[in-house]
């Protein structure tokens, strides 16, 4: 639930703004950080994926507590070094990036640039060939099998993301003939939201076996193994949240198997989070408009909804669930009753929250969406409707 002192402060914004927006506590962010910080172990290096939440406020607050930055256009790209982060900070992932993204971060001398397929190898020696540089990747490498059962699978047996662990020795041969190119380490995201330390220390081994596979084929020692991530957050209330003390001990043990410390030992380790990082820092919050009867059921019509925040209608999840929700109201109303929020647009699945038991709202009562502070404001559909996007503020 929400403290009395977040609901003053969400209230006062109102003054501010009569459309949707979004709120997000530097304060929690803080928290997650410290937390990361006193279970993993210090030389841990913690990357934020900018694509979960690029607001300028909150890439200046991570690089300000020492993260590094994982970017994926030529858009976060400006981002992160309008927030500071310098070249050293910053690593590009994705599968598609472009001849001029990958031209601009070649001359800019951005740490990482990881490759995702054995054409984007060849593009970037040609790329580095042309300007005279040379330039330092990491290979991104598909698991040949899903690492786990559990959280969000983002790859499976085949995928559009990385490498397959099999055309590895064709990369390696790629790579004989790129004087410019350097394959200094590996990446590996397998998945996302995990709550289980085990399935995280899964994707870890996975990533730490495949760095041993690599560094084999390619007779070198790797400097950086990236292993991903995927940390999850609990967004259906009464879930456990994720171990971190736990995921810190199962790494370090991972650490400590011999054959890795043998080989990888000198080796830099890189975690890179997302929604881990920013997700419980924030809240999306709409007003009612106007509150209706259909069929028996009740409907509350918000003035924010799909447009503003896709991620609260379901988008990305298996099955649909609600997320938090948590009401301010103009005038406290007894009772409670079952309602849908729906959004103001004419699109059917514009629904916020389906069937929740709420107090009995009216119009101008404020409706606050919990756990939305990544891949709320990022991952919503702005053009639909040519609708206003929400206001961000943060605190
Ligand atoms: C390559 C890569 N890294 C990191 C992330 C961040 O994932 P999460 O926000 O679940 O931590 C993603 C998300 O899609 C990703 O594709």
């Amino acid at each position: 639930m929400m403290s009395p002192k977040l609901q003053l402060e969400i209230t006062a914004l109102t003054a501010q703004t009569d459309g949707p927006f979004y709120f997000y506590s530097l304060s929690r962010i803080q928290q997650t950080w410290q937390r990361l910080r006193e279970s993993l172990p210090t030389d841990l290096e913690i990357f934020y994926s900018a694509k979960a939440n690029s607001h300028p406020g909150i890439l200046k607050t991570l690089r300000a507590f020492g993260a590094s930055v994982d970017i994926a256009s030529i858009g976060e790209l400006n981002a992160a070094r309008s927030a500071g982060f310098t070249a050293e900070q910053i690593e590009f992932t994705g599968p598609g990036k472009t001849p001029s993204e990958l031209q601009a971060a070649i001359e800019l001398g951005i740490d990482t640039l990881v490759v995702e397929s054995l054409q984007e190898l060849e593009l970037i020696e040609s790329i580095a060939s042309s300007l005279g540089k040379q330039v330092d990747v990491s290979l991104r490498i598909h698991p040949a099998h899903f690492v786990t059962n559990s959280g969000r699978v983002l790859e499976g047996e085949s995928s559009q993301f990385g490498i397959d662990e099999d055309q590895l020795p064709a990369a390696v041969a790629i790579h004989k003939s790129c004087p410019h190119v350097r394959i200094r380490g590996t990446h590996t995201h397998s998945q996302s939201n995990l709550l289980s330390a085990d399935d995280v220390n899964q994707n870890f081994t996975f990533a730490i076996e495949a760095a041993l596979r690599l560094q084999k084929l390619l007779g070198v020692k790797l400097e950086t193994v990236n292993l991903g991530g995927g940390f999850g957050i609990p967004y259906i209330e009464g879930r456990a949240p994720l171990d971190l003390h736990a995921v810190g001990e199962k790494f370090k043990a991972l650490r400590e198997r011999d054959d890795v410390r043998l080989e990888l030992g000198s080796a830099r380790f890189r975690i890179e989070l997302g929604r881990y990082l920013v997700g419980e820092s924030g809240f999306f919050v709409t007003k009612v408009l106007y509150t209706k009867e259909s069929q028996g059921k009740h409907y509350a019509i918000l003035n924010g909804g799909f447009t503003q925040c896709q991620l609260a209608c379901g988008a990305g999840q298996v099955i649909r669930r609600n997320f938090q929700i948590s009401v301010i109201q103009k005038t406290v109303n007894t009772g409670k009753r079952r309602t849908h929020l729906a959004g103001p647009s004419c699109y059917s699945q514009d629904i916020v929250a389906s069937d929740v038991e709420l107090p009995t709202l009216s119009p101008g009562d404020l409706v606050c969406v919990h756990n939305v502070g990544a891949y709320g404001y990022s991952f919503s559909p702005v053009g639909f409707l040519r609708q206003a996007p929400a206001t961000e503020y943060l605190a």
